[in-house]
């Protein structure tokens, strides 16, 4: 039984515990039904009434939502507001200045604490150094910067002066970083001398700096450094600053800039199936009312928790779940620097008993590998910890096999706790398909329902809705307040990869495939319909990987495609021609290294394929087209069953079955 036909079965069903419910922000079915219907009757004014009630505006808004360019949406143009004043100022005022806001816990197991009132200080110390080197509303802002408070503070500080951040991910090599400083035209970089993960350092600074010796950057101006381990490394003078010596000085008030609602807050470069990565566009008042939402909704947050998204700011979720959502709505975070297995894999159990953290929030692949390390090792297992604080669950990144999902209800949510499994992309700014925990039965494998306000539906190729299932395309039939606003830069593309014509130019394409549950209407994802793949919840383009392997000199043809794995959803498998003959043997594990290191090399560490098979040629078919779905199966190690009469070089399918 294929696994989408074992997902299709799964029939085990939670209720939510009862005290969850009678306690919960949403309570039961029949109230998540109305919010589904008040959305249904008016969808504008459902929108407008919880702007409204959820942020605080400068300018009240006078219009909800504007489709006159659409897909070009906006929503609450004319209402100005400023986001990090949402998350900051809003929470002196209510009292919550002397609430811890952020718990750092750092890779060695340091703890820093940091108040509302603290934060407050330190972003707009942080602003008023940005403002004084020259930044200003409009800007843009790269961010290379590890999990700190300071990464935190850096992104609210570019958004109370208006300038639009751009964090790119500590695990991309200094081309990636190079090609998204030149793409978002990036006039500072805040970075780090160090990161610290495992006991290990590893240099960003100096990553900083071969970025922007590879040319391109000059409207980089500067680059201001956080000393975090003091290792040596190289100012430039005239261009870098230590970020300590900047704020000294300033002022610990900033003025925050108000911005309309539809000011570009970030970009976040993803990957999609074609071309460079994308630079997806995030609003102002739309994602952040959003990100504050979903944290009510979705996470049920109430004032005594202590919440723990464990993702990385380089990525949305660390964006939405970390430096903008608990903020807003004035919760107590963890900000993990380290890593699941450092010290050892009891760390996040260990972490958890310490703060008493009560949500908690990961992914499946983090999940999945600390099962096996809790088999290996029973030292670690769960049960030797006191996670009694927790009352809540989630997943995020990618599909969360049933048997993970029951370990994690069972062994560290100990049955008490709903999982919120959470679907949702770069491009949707939060959460949109997911359990709400004191209303949805959970069923192991399905993200549930799409929240209050969230047109979800399943098509086939041609745009029309499916019934219920049948597998099909998830698409989203309105606009919703924190979608993505364009690529930058590239509003063409835009349209293209969204909202395409062959649907109308209508519907939302998330790039996923869905089934839903004859019975209850579940959504299950079943995965990229397109050539995107998801290692470890981290999404990367085949293309990307393949042109990184063809830009080495000795690589005629590369071919990449995603294979199941255990523990990390997907692996990447790599088929390759060299311009020399086929290697074998050990020489082929040494080209096979040098491939790998150079992938890393040109992307990142992440983007290593697992596995490289060379091969005299690849499978095409007669007019000269890769035959993926074929390279799919050989990488199973699965017989071929597939027609084969339209491949041109059968007789290549033999020699590429065997991995090194
Ligand atoms: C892709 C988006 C969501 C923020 C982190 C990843 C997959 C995400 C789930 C889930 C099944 C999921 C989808 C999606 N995905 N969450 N709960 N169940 N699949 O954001 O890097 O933009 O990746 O991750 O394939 O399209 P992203």
């Amino acid at each position: 039984m294929s696994e989408i036909e074992s997902l299709k079965q799964e029939s085990r069903i939670f209720e939510p515990p009862a005290d969850f419910v009678s306690n919960a922000t949403i309570s039961g079915m029949d109230t998540y039904r109305a919010m589904c219907s008040a959305a249904a009757n008016d969808y504008e004014g459902f929108w407008a009434a919880l702007a409204r009630k959820n942020l605080s505006w400068h300018r009240p808004f006078t219009k909800t939502l504007d489709e006159s360019e659409a897909p070009f949406y906006k929503w609450f143009e004319d209402g100005e507001l400023n986001v990090s004043y949402n998350c900051l100022d809003r929470n002196l005022q209510n009292g919550n200045a002397d609430k811890t806001a952020i718990i750092f816990e750092a890779d060695d197991g340091k703890v820093t604490k940091l108040t509302y009132q603290e934060l407050y200080e330190r972003v707009c110390k942080f602003a008023n150094g940005l403002k004084s080197l020259g930044i200003k509303k409009s800007d843009r802002v790269v961010i290379y910067m590890p999990m700190s408070i300071e990464g935190v503070v850096a992104m609210q500080a570019c958004a109370r002066i208006g300038a639009t951040h751009s964090v790119v991910f500590g695990g991309f090599s200094a081309k990636s970083l190079q090609e998204r400083i030149i793409d978002a035209g990036a006039v500072a970089v805040l970075t780090a001398d160090q990161q610290v993960r495992g006991g290990k350092h590893l240099p960003l600074k100096a990553i900083v700096d071969e970025a922007l010796a590879l040319g391109g950057c000059e409207a980089v101006k500067h680059v201001v450094v956080y000393k975090r381990t003091g290792d040596a490394v190289k100012l430039t003078a005239g261009r870098d600053l230590w970020l300590h010596e900047l704020v000294e000085k300033q002022a610990a008030a900033c003025e925050p800039e108000w911005v309309s609602a539809e000011h570009p807050l970030f970009i976040l470069y993803t990957s999609g199936s074609t071309g460079t990565p994308k630079g997806v566009q995030h609003s102002s008042g739309g994602y952040l009312l959003w990100a504050a939402l979903t944290m009510k909704w979705v996470f049920d947050i109430k004032p005594a928790d202590v919440f723990w998204c464990t993702a990385d700011i380089g990525w949305v979720t660390g964006h939405t779940y970390i430096a903008y959502g608990p903020l807003a709505v004035g919760a107590t975070q963890i900000v993990f620097e380290g890593i699941p297995t450092y010290p050892n894999a009891g760390r996040f159990w260990e972490t958890i008993q310490k703060h008493k953290t009560s949500v908690f929030y990961t992914a499946p692949t983090a999940i999945r590998s600390l099962i096996k390390a809790a088999d290996a090792t029973p030292e670690v297992h769960p049960s030797k910890y006191d996670l009694s604080s927790l009352r809540l669950l989630g997943t995020v990144g990618e599909p969360i096999n049933p048997e993970a999902w029951m370990w994690y209800y069972k062994n560290i949510g100990r049955e008490k706790c709903p999982i919120v499994d959470t679907f949702w992309q770069t491009e949707t700014g939060g959460h949109m398909i997911s359990p709400l925990p004191g209303a949805t039965p959970m069923v192991p494998g399905s993200c549930t329902l799409p929240l209050p306000g969230i047109m979800t539906a399943i098509v086939d190729e041609a745009g029309h809705d499916l019934p219920d299932g049948q597998g099909g395309i998830l698409v989203v039939k309105r606009p919703w307040p924190a979608m993505i606003r364009t690529i930058w830069g590239d509003p063409e593309r835009f349209k293209k990869s969204y909202f395409p014509e062959e649907f109308g130019g209508k519907l939302y394409l998330a790039g996923d495939g869905a089934i839903r549950n004859e019975k209850t209407g579940y959504f299950t994802i079943t995965g990229r319909i397109d050539d995107v793949l998801n290692v470890s919840g981290h999404r990367m383009g085949t293309m990307e990987i393949e042109s990184a392997l063809v830009a080495n000199p000795i690589v005629a043809e590369a071919a990449v495609v995603g294979k199941p794995d255990d523990t990390t959803g997907e692996s990447i498998c790599a088929f390759v021609v060299l311009k020399r003959s086929r290697p074998t043997g050990d020489e082929a594990r040494q080209i096979a290294k040098e491939l790998r290191d150079w992938v890393a090399k040109e992307i990142g560490p992440i983007a290593k394929p697992k596995e490289i098979r060379f091969g005299d040629n690849l499978p095409k078919t007669r007019s000269g087209k890769i035959m993926r779905r074929l390279l799919r199966v050989l990488a199973k190690n699965e017989e071929i069953s597939q027609d084969i009469s339209t491949l041109e070089n059968p007789a290549i399918l033999e020699q590429l079955k065997q991995a090194l």
